[in-house]
């Protein structure tokens, strides 16, 4: 076992419904900012986040997959919407429906990615919480974690196929 997923505390945490928790980042996905909220819930310092890249507050059992679909996502330029289970300092998790976007410099080049996170519907997360199992189990049996996240990937991407959506309507009809 993992330093990491020794610490875990099994404890969830939730935030109201009318808070946002917000951090940017650089380009290289390094914190640049966190709002209040964001160090509530998390636990931790703003001296602590400031320049750490944003993996630590990475809660292990969320399938690399779905970072791999973030980052492929936000670093052509677009939006994406994502359900993540987030660690706190503590090893309590909480889990978020995050907005992530990129920042655009003048001319157009990317600056740095921002991300707006509300508490997730309970309805929502009862599956995508089943969905995530299924991804980390793929990604776990594998030889190893390249073939793991492939894998898994093309689990996700199977999926959107046969419901025939892309993956911002499958969240929002979650
Ligand atoms: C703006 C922004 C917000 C992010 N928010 C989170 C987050 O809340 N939780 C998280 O685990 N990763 C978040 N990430 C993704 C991390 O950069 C990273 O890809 C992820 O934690 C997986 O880390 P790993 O590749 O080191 O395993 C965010 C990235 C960006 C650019």
């Amino acid at each position: 076992m993992s330093e990491v997923t020794s610490a875990l505390t099994g404890r969830e945490r939730t935030f109201p419904e009318d808070e946002i928790i917000v951090s940017k980042t650089d380009p290289k996905g390094r914190l640049t900012y966190v709002n209040d909220v964001f160090l509530k819930v998390s636990d931790y310092a703003e001296s602590e986040c400031i320049g750490q890249p944003h993996s630590m507050i990475r809660h292990p059992d969320m399938p690399r997959c779905v970072f791999k679909l973030l980052w492929d996502t936000i670093s052509s330029g677009r939006e994406i919407f994502a359900y993540v289970n987030n660690r706190a300092k503590n090893g309590d998790n909480y889990w978020v429906f995050a907005h992530v976007t990129p920042n655009f410099g003048p001319s157009g080049e990317i600056v740095g990615y921002h991300s707006s996170r509300r508490a997730p519907r309970a309805d929502a997360l009862a599956k995508i919480k089943p969905l995530y199992e299924t991804l980390l189990r793929t990604e776990r049996a594998a030889a190893d974690r390249k073939q793991g996240q492939d894998a898994a990937y093309k689990h996700l991407t199977d999926l959107l196929t046969q419901t025939g959506k892309s993956y911002g309507e499958f969240v929002f009809d979650l």
